[in-house]
């Protein structure tokens, strides 16, 4: 199977993870895309979504499906969304997409991250995929500077990349991320960082992982 073929796999799969009756957390990506293409065929089982990114909110308006604010949203029981990387204790590096910020919001309105991937997102140790970050852009170069210093990572500009925030996403290569809690909450602490994608404390509790044997279901207790 190609990859394509095994985001299509996966983002179908997710369906059964949809509550009925209820508003679904949706991520950015491609593999999301495909999440939100088969959501389309049960678009009238929910009350609608809460979408991370203005490209995912245009693809799921085009289709049909409401987008709510995430001000108008108390809780939700699943936010389903892809990874850059992911590790066996369901701890993510997200941001390939640079809308991490806005990933992490509506994760945090979810009782539940049902990650969606194929597997070559799989990985023992995170760090080889470069680690986004959303910056304030005058802060960029202090930042930079920081990751050298604190980390040994080389951060670089993400060209021609403004945020839907209207941010700077800085990769970060030259990591590896052995404790992903602590970097995250390091990393959160430094001024100008709006959000770094280490999904951490908001790891996934179940990952649909598209391997060429079909779906295999990771759950992380
Ligand atoms: C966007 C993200 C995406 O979830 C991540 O980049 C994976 O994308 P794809 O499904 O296209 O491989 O974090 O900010």
């Amino acid at each position: 199977m190609t990859q394509d073929e095994l985001k299509a796999l996966v983002g179908r799969a997710a369906l059964a993870y949809v509550v009925p009756g209820t508003v679904v957390g949706v991520g950015t990506g491609s593999t999301v895309n495909c999440f939100i293409a088969a959501l389309a065929e049960i678009k009238h089982q929910i009350l609608g979504a809460v979408s991370s990114s203005v490209q995912s909110t245009a693809r799921l308006q085009a289709l049909g499906i409401p987008v709510l604010d995430a001000n108008q949203v108390e809780q939700i029981p699943v936010y389903i969304d892809g990874a850059d990387e992911i590790d066996h204790q369901g701890f993510m590096v997200k941001g390939g997409g640079a809308a991490l910020t806005r990933e992490k919001i509506v994760a945090d309105l979810a009782e539940r991250f049902v990650c969606i991937a194929d597997e070559s997102k799989r990985v023992a140790v995170m760090g080889r995929f470069p680690l986004p970050v959303e910056v304030i852009p005058m802060a960029a170069a202090q930042v930079t500077r920081r990751f050298a210093v604190a980390y040994g990572g080389t951060a670089s500009v993400r060209p021609g990349v403004t945020t839907d925030n209207g941010n700077l996403i800085l990769d970060v290569r030259g990591l590896a991320i052995t404790d992903p809690l602590a970097m995250e909450t390091e990393i959160n602490q430094w001024p100008g960082v709006v959000s770094v994608g280490i999904f951490a404390r908001l790891r996934a509790r179940v990952c649909l992982l598209g391997t060429a044997q079909g779906v295999q279901t990771l759950v992380f207790d």
